[in-house]
């Protein structure tokens, strides 16, 4: 039995972690290109996560209202995983 719960709550993490890679890149896509390309991001080679954090936070700063506080942290989020970063940005 516990087995069994256990293995379905691994299935959940896998499709909550699934749904917020796919919420960020999304939102990367629709909200950071309109100021400069994909290559400003894909151009560093850091994954500290507050740098990320500071980053996503500083273009929110440059346009107002450009993702609501969750929005940001998805964003920063996703960016700061070096394998999500490199998907999107070979893919781009
Ligand atoms: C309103 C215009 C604007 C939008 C929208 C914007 N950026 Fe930027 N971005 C800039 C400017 C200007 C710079 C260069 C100055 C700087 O680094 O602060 C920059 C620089 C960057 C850098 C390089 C920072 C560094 O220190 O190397 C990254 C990474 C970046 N942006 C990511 C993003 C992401 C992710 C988004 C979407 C959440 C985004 N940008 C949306 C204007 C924007």
């Amino acid at each position: 039995m516990a087995r069994v719960a256990l293995f379905f709550a691994t299935i959940m993490l896998f499709v909550v972690c699934l749904a917020q890679a796919g919420d960020g890149s999304a939102l990367i896509i629709e909200r950071c290109l309109g100021c400069h390309g994909m290559e400003k991001s894909c151009e560093v080679s850091t994954s500290d996560p507050d740098w990320w954090k500071q980053t996503v936070l500083r273009m929110v700063e440059y346009k107002t209202g450009l993702l609501s506080e969750n929005e940001a942290a998805q964003v920063a989020f996703f960016l700061a995983d070096k394998q999500q970063r490199t998907t999107l940005c070979s893919s781009n």
